[in-house]
């Protein structure tokens, strides 16, 4: 008897512990453990937004966000055009040439137009609101994502803004600064003498590639025509549709250069599909006469091309491939999470 009660009692014990246990595990706990973005030292320190303080479990939640299709309303995630095996672009998107994913916590002009100029969360909220309509009722009515956001953020209503702003914390992790290229920055590898002789050309007045790809982002984060076309059409107008402004007809913004070589589509309209026509492009391609075009394109020693010799023209593609990072392709913290 004496032990039939303390058989009773034990097991009324355990199921009052896991009774309780249960109960804490389902009440979420908001958490904030500060995340430290990792770059090179010669990148410039980026800028956070105030309400918007990186923590692990922000990260954590606008990876998954990026992956999951539930974002929009027709199984497309983010991730569906921008892949990371690509560098977080696409080759085969016919809707025009998709913007890699790199180095944007530092840019302030988004999309080939320009069309935006903000921060990165606020693009977020575009991508959100306006591109993928989200649809909030599919993440208040996720328990799952509830905790998560309540976790992260302490909120209990999900907005479009909070899923903006857990995906801008994704993408300020989406870096890359750890190609051949920065490698040898550091002083930890040697360049080959062709794709040393690929550099002189990128940044010296004989390629003059460096004033617009600038260094470190390979991007000046501006806009420029640069001589594709010598003719505009109603779809080739560039930055001018965003601006009303005649003086940005064929403008369109510098892309980066870093993974270049993972690519196979090139300029806003995807034209080129190797880096070799590119280059030919600059070389012999060059409309002169294109309107507005930037100056830097119509120097005198240019008129007539760049006069590259095929020596020279397969040194710059070598150069160019040193910007290739596979520590960020192959980064399995920005990979799919399980
Ligand atoms: C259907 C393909 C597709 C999907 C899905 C997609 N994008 Fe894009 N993305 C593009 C294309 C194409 C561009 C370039 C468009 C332009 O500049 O007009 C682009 C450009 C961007 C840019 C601008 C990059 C820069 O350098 O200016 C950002 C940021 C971006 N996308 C974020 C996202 C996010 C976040 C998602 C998910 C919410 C997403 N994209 C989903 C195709 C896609
Ligand atoms: C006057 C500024 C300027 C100069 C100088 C310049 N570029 Fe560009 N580059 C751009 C702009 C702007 C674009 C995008 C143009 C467009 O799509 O309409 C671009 C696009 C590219 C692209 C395509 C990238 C992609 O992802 O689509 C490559 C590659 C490239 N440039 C390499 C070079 C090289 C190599 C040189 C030197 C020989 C060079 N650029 C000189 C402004 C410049």
């Amino acid at each position: 008897m004496k032990n039939r009660s303390l058989f009773l009692f034990l097991l009324a014990s355990m199921i009052l512990v896991v009774f309780s246990c249960k109960k804490t595990s389902d009440t979420p706990q908001t958490s904030f453990t500060p995340y430290q973005i990792q770059t090179p030292k010669w990148f410039p320190t980026m800028v956070i937004p105030a309400d918007n303080a990186m923590s692990v479990e922000r990260v954590q939640l606008g990876r998954k966000l990026y992956y999951d299709t539930l974002l929009s309303n027709n199984g497309r995630a983010c991730a569906g055009c921008h892949t990371q095996s690509k560098g977080f672009t696409s080759d085969n998107y016919p809707g025009g040439n998709v913007l890699p994913h790199v180095n944007l916590g530092w840019s302030k002009n988004f999309l080939w137009k320009g069309d935006k100029t903000c921060s990165l969360e606020d693009m977020m909220v575009f991508e959100v609101s306006d591109f993928f309509e989200t649809d909030l009722n599919k993440f208040n009515a996720n328990s799952t994502y509830k905790k998560l956001f309540y976790t992260a953020y302490g909120i209990n209503t999900i907005t479009h803004k909070d899923l903006a702003y857990a995906l801008a914390q994704f993408l300020r992790t989406v870096n890359s600064g750890n190609s051949k290229y920065d490698q040898f920055r550091r002083l930890e590898v040697a360049l080959t003498p062709s794709e040393e002789n690929g550099m002189t050309i990128f940044f010296t007045e004989k390629g003059d590639c460096f004033h617009c790809h600038i260094n470190t982002f390979f991007t000046d984060n501006s806009f420029h025509n640069n001589g594709l076309d010598s003719v505009f059409t109603s779809t080739t107008m560039g930055r001018y549709d965003v601006t009303g402004n005649t003086s940005d007809i064929g403008l369109y913004k510098t892309p980066t250069l870093r993974n270049c070589e993972l690519r196979n589509m090139f300029m806003h309209d995807g034209r080129f599909t190797t880096l070799t026509d590119v280059i030919e492009f600059y070389n012999s391609g060059v409309h002169q006469h294109s309107q507005n075009i930037d100056p830097l394109m119509t120097l005198p020693y240019k008129v007539n091309g760049l006069h590259l010799t095929q020596q020279d023209k397969s040194d710059l593609l070598m150069f160019l491939k040193t910007l290739t990072d596979t520590s960020y392709t192959n980064n399995t913290a920005l990979s799919k999470p399980n």
